[in-house]
């Protein structure tokens, strides 16, 4: 594993390794390996974020690294350099780099021409580090994500649940994407996704019934805030909040990649009452991303 851009391109004995690698960091932060001794890694943002920008900061410093944050608005990127070129100066100059941008082919394109690592940090097609961190929270909670049925409510075809329908892809497991016509998963993307484990649906009850880990993500993602107003409006069924619930089996576990919109796409009771496990999530990216990077270091 030379990147990670996706998980599409994964296959399930590197995700296993990379979650049970995950775990292991977690249990002793201190003893993380210095992999990165003497490497600077730079994070090239051109969205805003909280986690991803902090956990990959934090985490390659714990590897024995260096890190520079490069905001895509001040580098000659966000003034049109081509992203190749920015790849070819890079890759001269940086050992890894983590990139958080709109288009997937400007990921694809920063690995094939900068010749260094390169990690997807959220596209408009994937979040996949996301993704790592949220099945090493299932493992943690439900035991494995194996024979466990995940659903994904709301944006079905935004870039969280296309890395979820990945998952499910390549792992195995049953995923329900609930949500209205309008925002279920493209026919041409699904086209491409093998098997049978991905389901969708309209109905929000039955995208919940008998379900182990529902799971939602903002109804308007970065990018979208100009269709904020009809998104909120088509998708106020889909809220997770105490009625839906009802439908739920009361083991069921809700998950949330945050930020979170309180009172749009899960309710204040909701989300407060799964706080320990959302914001494991959260303290997951760390360990899931330190995982990815020293599993791409090795080689
Ligand atoms: N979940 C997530 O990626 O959060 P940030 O946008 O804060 O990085
Ligand atoms: N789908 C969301 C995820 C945020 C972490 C977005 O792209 O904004």
């Amino acid at each position: 594993m030379k990147h990670l851009l996706s998980i599409e391109q994964l296959n399930a004995d590197e995700i296993e390794k990379i979650l049970a690698l995950a775990s292991v960091l977690k249990k002793d932060r201190k003893a993380s390996p210095q992999v990165l001794t003497g490497q600077q890694w730079a994070l090239i943002f051109t969205k805003s974020s909280t986690r991803t920008r902090v956990s990959f900061e934090v985490g390659v410093r714990e590897l024995g690294g260096q890190v520079m944050f490069l905001s895509g608005a001040d580098i000659q990127l966000g003034r049109g350099e081509p992203i190749k070129d920015t790849a070819r100066v890079m890759g001269r100059m940086i050992h890894g780099a983590i990139i958080r941008t709109f288009a997937q082919q400007d990921v694809v394109e920063f690995a094939q021409y900068s010749g260094i690592p390169t990690i997807n940090a959220l596209t408009d097609d994937e979040h996949p580090c996301q993704i790592l961190a949220d099945l090493q929270t299932i493992n943690e909670r439900l035991g494995s994500w194996k024979g466990k049925r995940v659903a994904f409510l709301g944006d079905g075809d935004c870039n969280v649940a296309r890395s979820w329908i990945w998952a499910s892809a390549r792992l195995g497991f049953e995923l329900v994407i609930g949500a209205p016509k309008e925002f279920q998963p493209a026919a041409d993307f699904m086209a491409k996704v093998p098997g049978d484990t991905v389901t969708i649906t309209d109905d929000p009850k039955a995208a919940v019934e008998g379900i182990d880990a529902i799971y939602t993500d903002v109804w308007v993602s970065m990018g979208k805030e100009d269709e904020a107003a009809g998104r909120i409006e088509t998708l106020k069924p889909w809220q997770i909040n105490a009625d839906l619930m009802k439908h739920a089996k009361s083991s069921a576990i809700v998950m949330h990649c945050l930020p979170a919109y309180r009172g749009k796409e899960i309710t204040e009771e909701v989300l407060e009452q799964q706080a320990p496990i959302i914001f494991d999530q959260a303290e997951n990216r760390l360990h899931a991303q330190k995982a990815v990077i020293v599993s791409l270091v090795r080689g």
